[in-house]
């Protein structure tokens, strides 16, 4: 497994936002939402397909390349925190598909419970899905929410996960279970607490993005 923090002054300063006890909702989310913009272009870095040809500009006949439409790339957030993280996701990347994941933790077990669960029964040949959920805590959800993918038709290679913190726990488990799978993330912190909150983390990221 490779996880990658790209070393990004604008990523630090978003990181920064949010760690921030005193930075309101509506800020803490648009700060997400920044955050989520910037690691989805890193992570969409050679991972896309393009088109190459020509077209006509106003000026004459240029070499064009585009996105090539006809290959599936799909966003899967986790609810609700990634919501706010993939907020920015559809003008990054065109033409994708979203498909929501709802997963929650049991408050005492932290065990992952999925509430919503909005995939594809399979999906289209040779896809590429951004799984993305901002925090890596324990990494119940996220392993979760990525075996629900591969019973869902997704191999290791074809997916990719966006988190604005990871945490040890959570990317130790990722490694065992997910080899080959590329991680994204804002920063890397040291621990988690009793309560599955990543230390110093940013606190509770869905109630912080919606009160
Ligand atoms: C948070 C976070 C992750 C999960 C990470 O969600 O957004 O999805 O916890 O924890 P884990 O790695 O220990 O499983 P939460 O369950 O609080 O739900 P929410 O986004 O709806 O607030």
């Amino acid at each position: 497994m490779l996880v990658f923090v790209p070393p990004h002054p604008l990523i630090k300063h978003w990181v920064s936002v949010l760690r921030n006890e005193q930075t309101p909702c509506p800020i803490f989310r648009n700060a997400m939402a920044e955050l989520g913009r910037l690691l989805m272009y890193e992570a969409s870095r050679d991972w896309l397909p393009t088109v190459t040809g020509e077209i006509q500009s106003p000026m004459g006949i240029a070499s064009v390349e585009f996105i090539d439409p006809r290959e599936p790339v799909a966003i899967v957030p986790i609810l609700r925190a990634g919501l706010a993280l993939a907020e920015h996701a559809s003008s990054i990347l065109p033409a994708t598909k979203t498909y929501h994941l709802g997963l929650g933790r049991d408050e005492k077990t932290l065990l992952p419970i999925v509430y919503l669960n909005k995939l594809p029964e399979k999906f289209p040949q040779g896809s590429r899905v951004f799984v993305v959920d901002p925090m890596l805590a324990t990494g119940g959800t996220i392993v979760a929410a990525l075996e629900l993918l591969k019973e869902h038709g997704i191999d290791n290679k074809q997916m990719k996960v966006i988190s604005a913190v990871a945490a040890p726990p959570a990317l130790q488990k990722l490694s065992e279970k997910f080899p080959g799978l590329h991680v994204y993330t804002g920063i890397i912190d040291p621990a988690v607490n009793d309560k599955g909150i990543i230390i110093p983390g940013v606190g509770d990221a869905g109630n912080r993005s919606y009160g």
